[in-house]
């Protein structure tokens, strides 16, 4: 990994936001025990303080406190602050694709009050890497990333990310503090941070940190319906024609999977990890099992023919339905 902030976790990382039930319920006591696994086996652990509006961080805490004094391991966790989910703070609407709107605040006040809560429910001194989960539409950049720049400079953060954002922004930011990662969607379901996000995180020496790396379970092959109650069913990919179009297009996928003997999951986060060595998805899962499947992907080595292959399957924009965010 070019990056230094990265050299101690592995190259796929785990996601923590499935932990709060957004695709699917789960179970508290089970959540702890996957994230102590996660930690010991050297991910990084992606959370924010909205997942579950603060609840997350609370099971991330359980987490730490109960790692093997052995373990010689360290955490590696990384939040996120904006999106506003606590009834008395405001911020600004954001149309995020998703159908309804979110509310974000990047202002000094905010940020400010956003980490140290953060620290309080993680139980650490410092997090590892900060990321402004979106930027506010009525606050200047400059104010949301020199609060969190500031936040460096007293020890309560080590590195800084942004998340959701465009290539013009990226470097914005970077002009005023290093930019270690950035996160956006990015997997074979959509690949359009290929265009113009890619480039400028390649230009800054940061990583990508790719959200919903196997399309919130999509590219698994195991999603064919969704619950009511399921997150996903926002997703337009997810939805009605362009849900059966997309599963009609995964079946190339899951085909080049069954010729390597790996799970389509497995593919799915091999074509990431090809992809650059600052590439990091962060798959999540609420098994254990699961997370073995996952990290088994960096042992997967794709041919020059299947990368070629997966590039007339799945270009940008194969997968049909709007993008998100
Ligand atoms: N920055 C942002 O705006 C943003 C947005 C979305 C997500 N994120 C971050 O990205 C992380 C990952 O994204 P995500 O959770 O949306 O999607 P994902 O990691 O692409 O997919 C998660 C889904 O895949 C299933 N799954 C995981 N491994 C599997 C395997 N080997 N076989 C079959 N199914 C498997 C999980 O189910 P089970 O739990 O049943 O295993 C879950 O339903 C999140 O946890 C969060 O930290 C960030």
């Amino acid at each position: 990994m070019t990056n230094k902030v990265f050299q101690a976790v592995k190259q796929i990382g785990y996601g923590a936001m499935g932990l709060e039930g957004y695709y699917g319920a789960s179970d508290d006591t089970q959540a702890v025990q996957t994230l102590v696994y996660a930690i010991e086996q050297g991910m990084m652990i992606d959370t924010a303080d909205a997942y579950g509006a603060g609840h997350n961080e609370d099971l991330i805490k359980q987490a730490l406190q109960q790692i093997n004094p052995q373990n010689q391991q360290p955490a590696f966790i990384a939040t996120k602050f904006g999106i506003v989910f606590e009834e008395d703070q405001t911020g600004s609407q954001l149309d995020t694709g998703w159908g309804f709107p979110l509310t974000i605040n990047g202002t000094k006040e905010y940020v400010t009050r956003a980490i140290d809560q953060s620290l309080e429910r993680l139980g650490v001194d410092s997090i590892d890497l900060l990321y402004a989960h979106y930027l506010d539409p009525n606050t200047p950049l400059e104010e949301t990333i020199a609060a969190m720049a500031e936040a460096v400079k007293v020890g309560k953060v080590k590195a800084i990310g942004l998340s959701n954002v465009t290539a013009d922004e990226i470097l914005r930011a970077h002009a005023i503090h290093p930019i270690s990662a950035v996160q956006y969607e990015y997997s074979l379901f959509r690949r359009e941070a290929e265009s113009e996000i890619l480039p400028a995180i390649n230009q800054i020496g940061a990583a990508l940190v790719c959200w919903s790396p196997l399309g919130a379970g999509f590219l698994t092959g195991q999603v064919q319906e969704l619950d009511e109650n399921d997150f996903r069913n926002n997703n337009p990919k997810m939805q009605g024609e362009n849900f059966t179009s997309n599963l009609e297009r995964l079946e190339a996928i899951k085909a080049i999977a069954q010729e390597y003997a790996i799970t389509p999951a497995q593919l799915a986060l091999a074509w990431l990890v090809a992809q650059g060595d600052n590439i990091i998805p962060i798959p999540g899962s609420r098994k254990i099992s699961r997370i073995d499947e996952n990290l088994k992907a960096l042992d997967v080595k794709l041919s020059a023919e299947t990368l070629r292959q997966l590039d007339e399957i799945a270009p940008i924009g194969a997968f049909k339905g709007a993008t998100l965010v």
